[in-house]
């Protein structure tokens, strides 16, 4: 029997290659693709992620527009002050920008907008209306998926389970200690991990521990495969941007996001699984967005990965998209 899902993504470079792995995943079903804000504003983001159907031939797959922010603005606003957001594009001697996550991907026009239906209203609707259990795969800020559970907590009795790209155990990219996607919502993470819901996590110990070296970009092209093709310009975007910002020396890429899928395709892709009780800091302080474990509160029914397989990435990589 296929899975049933609910993608949920901020696209996003390592977005669309999770999205494409998704779309090629004979195992799935797809129930809807919910786009947050994120790695640029919701609507582009959203368009990015009709571009990205449409360039995988699935201008079926319904696509719904999420929230605009976190949810608690005004304690961003203080985080800031603590912890001020880095750069995370560069401007050439053109006056090009050039960004980890282009506001607007260079693909073609898909054939139609987004639902009309907003996206927490689907995942509500859809879980509380389903027999079966169904996967939610955020890969972006839980925004959306945090509002659907404070609005209705019961939709935890209709959660398989939750798969995030999300957070880091002594590691941070966007603090010394917290994860963008958390970071960008701790308030979010808080309220999922307070129903109880079985969650794994692709935290930044596994998505770095599966980085791509540049040389599968030229291996990647000339597959000759249009979801390769996609995955070689993403490596290329980012390992660009990265070098410039001095972040790493641009001999390899992350591609966090298709971790949370290709963990559900073959779950031996992650080598180094551990069980914790899992909270987030939710403080307006330098510790916001970092994952809690083992403390007073949290979630018991957390599996974390710690590692990944790098060999058996690219493999599912190469399977899948096509
Ligand atoms: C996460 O942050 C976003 O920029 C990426 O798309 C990914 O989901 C990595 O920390
Ligand atoms: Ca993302």
């Amino acid at each position: 029997m296929k899975r049933k899902v609910i993608l949920d993504v901020d696209t996003g470079t390592d977005d669309s290659i999770a999205i494409g792995l998704a779309l090629n995943n004979p195992n799935f079903e797809i129930l809807g693709i919910t786009v947050t804000w994120g790695n640029q504003k919701v609507e582009d983001c959203t368009k990015n992620t009709l571009k990205v159907c449409h360039y995988f031939g699935r201008d079926d797959v319904k696509v719904y527009m999420g929230e605009h922010h976190q949810l608690d603005t005004a304690k961003r606003a203080e985080v800031v002050k603590v912890n001020p957001d880095g750069p995370i594009f560069y401007v050439d001697e053109n006056g090009v920008e050039h960004n980890l996550h282009p506001k607007s991907f260079n693909l073609p026009e898909p054939l139609h907008g987004p639902e009309e239906k907003d996206a927490v209203s689907f995942v509500i609707d859809t879980l509380m209306n389903s027999d079966e259990k169904i996967t939610i795969i955020p890969v972006g800020p839980t925004t959306n998926i945090g509002t659907a559970f404070k609005k209705c907590p019961e939709i935890k009795e209709h959660i398989e389970e939750i798969v995030f790209m999300g957070g880091s155990v002594g590691m941070g990219n966007v603090s010394p200690t917290a994860e963008a996607n958390f970071y960008n919502d701790p308030d979010s993470v808080h309220a999922i991990m307070q129903s109880g819901v079985k969650c794994t996590l692709l935290p930044l110990n596994a998505t770095h521990a599966a980085a791509l070296p540049m040389s599968d970009a030229d291996e990647f092209e000339k597959n000759g495969s249009k979801g390769l093709k996609l995955l070689a310009d993403v490596m290329r975007i980012r390992a660009d941007v990265s070098k410039h910002l001095g972040w790493h020396d641009g001999t390899h890429e992350i591609i966090h996001d298709a971790l949370a899928v290709a963990y559900l395709i073959d779950p031996s892709v992650v080598d180094k699984m551990e069980r914790h009780k899992v909270d987030i800091d939710t403080s307006a302080s330098i510790k916001y967005g970092t994952l809690i474990l083992d403390g007073d509160t949290g979630n018991e029914n957390v599996d974390i990965a710690m590692h990944a397989d790098y060999k058996k990435f690219k493999k599912i990589l190469i399977e899948y998209l096509k």
